[in-house]
């Protein structure tokens, strides 16, 4: 997490700085700080909290220089205040970093017993003594950053700016993706394409351990071991025009709008309305040899999986697994040749998940990347990248990526289950309806706003509520429970309805909020059961269910939402809608920062 920007330009840097760390703040957001160089003097501004404190300050204290860097942080080492935040200096030398330095302990003991006097906790400060250390020495700036860079382990981007250089700028990457692009005259560092958006589309991404010299004029990149590595500059669309909150006034609202649009677009991908049938473009794996689907991923990611490791195995019967990223390698599972490793995230650039797709990378007989960002490191590591077409979202609780997750993932499941002989045309051609049908479902559900945001008055004042779910809506218990507690801070726990009575009943009370997502499918009936037994104690049963299902569970049921009817297997795209808006207006009522959550981030590049 952590996001840094560096500019060599021909304008004040301040003011594009601030810009670009606007569309980098989705990474972190607990201080903010700049640094410029300015005829060769070196300054920098911080300050704790959001970006805006940063402009206010600036607009008070400014700073002058058409060289600089800038950097909003998450905190890892050290509390989130203004002598932690970045850029951390060192009287010649400035840097941003993102990801952790493993060995700043062994450094920092190093350069304290020779003297240096450290003033944060943090261990990116680590870096900029060394660095200040090697040009005590009397090495150049760039020889004291190479020298530097080589004694780091861990994980780390960096931009180096220096006391007494106008046109030069130090990156280097190890486990934290960043990314250089080049202007007319100008050239950037950014640890994204969004956040360079504005200024070009020409993006060079350096490779693991790659270190770059770069000056308005020129882009010299090596590699780990200090040769000159060519790295291909490629155009990239972002459209940063695409990052505003339009008529909305949260990025979450805007996103959950959007989806059936970027729904009906994704599904327009998978599936041809000539033929009927549902396909992936690019896939290429022979699914009728496959013994097992393994799927990783972190957050809501990994809910989307774990939807699809229903369809796998009932659509498919493909046995699947789904593990969460940070586990997954730890447990050090041993992987069949003949099976499928994929590995779902929105960014693209989630630490752990990365690291369990290193761990496949030789051992399965293919990798699959489900990602939004078709530039990030895990689709370039993954042997086939399968995009979600979900476009840029910004809430850092996933909205749209999380429906769009589905549908590729559904097209997979869809294209296997043919191959394998396990689905006839005829159900293809039903799955590819209801697939298209979709669109339209969630627009009618869209419309359910005004009564589900009366529902949240009651949600607000609660301090813990349950998700229920059963078979393929347990997943999406799970999921509901998770957006509720990540932005509205209620405490939520997603259950399988049939676990109730192993221990959560214990929790129910008149006080309880309990959130059954049935539709009225085969399970219904127990659901309902499960449903009683919350109700003849006391609790309070908000109902996420359709007409039939709401006809169907009788008296007693505290609030009811009501969904149209949809095909079984979609379902959860579908009351993802209700789970989306039931968290959102729930935190929008209890005034919580719905965007961006406290200690939350969007892209989590540390593990
Ligand atoms: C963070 C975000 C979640 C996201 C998860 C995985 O926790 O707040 O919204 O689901 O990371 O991120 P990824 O980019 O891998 O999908």
């Amino acid at each position: 997490m952590c996001g840094i920007v560096g500019i060599l330009g021909d304008h004040e840097a301040a003011p594009i700085l601030i810009d670009a760390l606007k569309r980098l703040e989705y990474r972190g957001y607990d201080s903010a700080g700049i640094a410029t160089v300015d005829a060769g003097s070196l300054g920098r501004r911080r300050a704790m909290g959001k970006l805006v404190n940063l402009s206010d300050l600036l607009m008070h204290e400014p700073i002058t220089g058409k060289s600089g860097i800038g950097h909003t942080r998450w905190a890892t080492h050290g509390a989130p205040n203004v002598i932690n935040a970045h850029p951390h200096r060192a009287k010649d030398v400035a840097v941003v970093h993102n990801g952790i330095i493993e060995n700043y302990k062994d450094l920092r003991d190093e350069l304290t017993a020779a003297g240096t006097v450290f003033e944060t906790e943090t261990d990116t400060e680590t870096v900029v003594q060394l660095c200040m250390s090697y040009l005590n020495e009397g090495l150049s700036s760039i020889d004291a950053a190479a020298a530097t860079i080589k004694c780091l382990e861990g994980a780390y981007a960096l931009c180096f700016l220096f006391e007494g250089e106008d046109d030069l700028l130090i990156a280097a990457r190890k486990g934290s993706p960043l990314a250089i692009g080049h202007g007319d005259g100008e050239m950037y560092v950014g640890s994204d394409a969004l956040a360079l958006a504005p200024m070009t589309d020409k993006i060079t991404y350096l490779e693991e351990g790659d270190w770059a010299v770069v000056t308005r004029s020129s882009l010299e990149i090596r590699d780990a071991d200090g040769k000159l590595a060519n790295r291909e500059m490629r155009t990239i669309k972002v459209d940063a025009g695409k990052t505003d909150k339009g008529i909305h006034k949260h990025y979450m609202m805007k996103e959950i709008a959007e989806q059936p649009t970027v729904l009906a677009d994704a599904i327009g991908h998978y599936t041809d309305a000539e033929t009927g049938t549902v396909s992936v473009p690019n896939l290429n794996i022979d699914f009728t040899t496959v013994d097992k689907i393994t799927m990783v991923a972190c957050g809501t990611a990994y809910l989307a999986c774990s939807v699809a490791k229903y369809w796998f195995e009932q659509i498919a019967s493909i046995p699947c697994e789904v593990d969460v990223a940070s586990e997954f390698r730890y447990r050090e599972p041993p992987m069949s040749d003949k099976s499928v490793a994929m590995f779902v995230s929105q960014s693209g650039e989630t630490a752990d998940t990365l690291a369990a797709l290193r761990y496949c990378a030789e051992k399965v007989a293919k990798t699959v990347a489900v990602v939004n960002v078709a530039e990030s490191s895990i689709s370039r590591e993954c042997d086939i990248s399968l995009p979600i077409h979900a476009g840029v979202e910004i809430g850092v609780a996933s909205t749209k990526a999380f429906t769009c997750q589905l549908i590729a993932l559904a097209a997979v499941v869809i294209s296997a289950a043919r191959a394998r002989g396990e689905m006839d045309a005829a159900v293809e051609q039903e799955l590819h309806d209801a697939l298209n049908n979709l669109p339209g479902l969630i627009n009618q559900s869209l419309a359910h706003q005004s009564h589900i945001d009366a529902v949240t008055i009651d949600l607000a004042k609660a301090a813990d509520a349950l998700f229920l779910g059963r078979g393929v809506m347990y997943p999406l218990a799970l999921e509901g429970a998770l957006k509720l507690k990540e932005i509205s801070y209620i405490h939520a726990e997603g259950y399988a309805s049939g676990e109730l009575k192993h221990g959560p009943i214990a929790l129910v009370d008149e006080h309880m909020p309990v959130i059954v997502m049935a539709p009225k499918d085969d399970l219904f009936d127990k659901t309902v059961s499960n449903m009683q037994e919350v109700m003849a104690r006391g609790g309070k049963v908000l109902l996420v269910t359709d007409q039939s299902g709401a006809d169907t569970a009788g008296d007693g049921v505290w609030k009811t939402i009501i969904m149209p009817p949809v095909h079984n297997m979609l379902a959860p795209v579908l009351y993802a809608i209700p789970a989306q808006l039931i968290a959102y207006y729930t935190a929008v009522r209890k005034g919580t920062d719905v965007d961006q959550p406290r200690n939350l981030a969007k892209s989590v590049t540390v593990e």
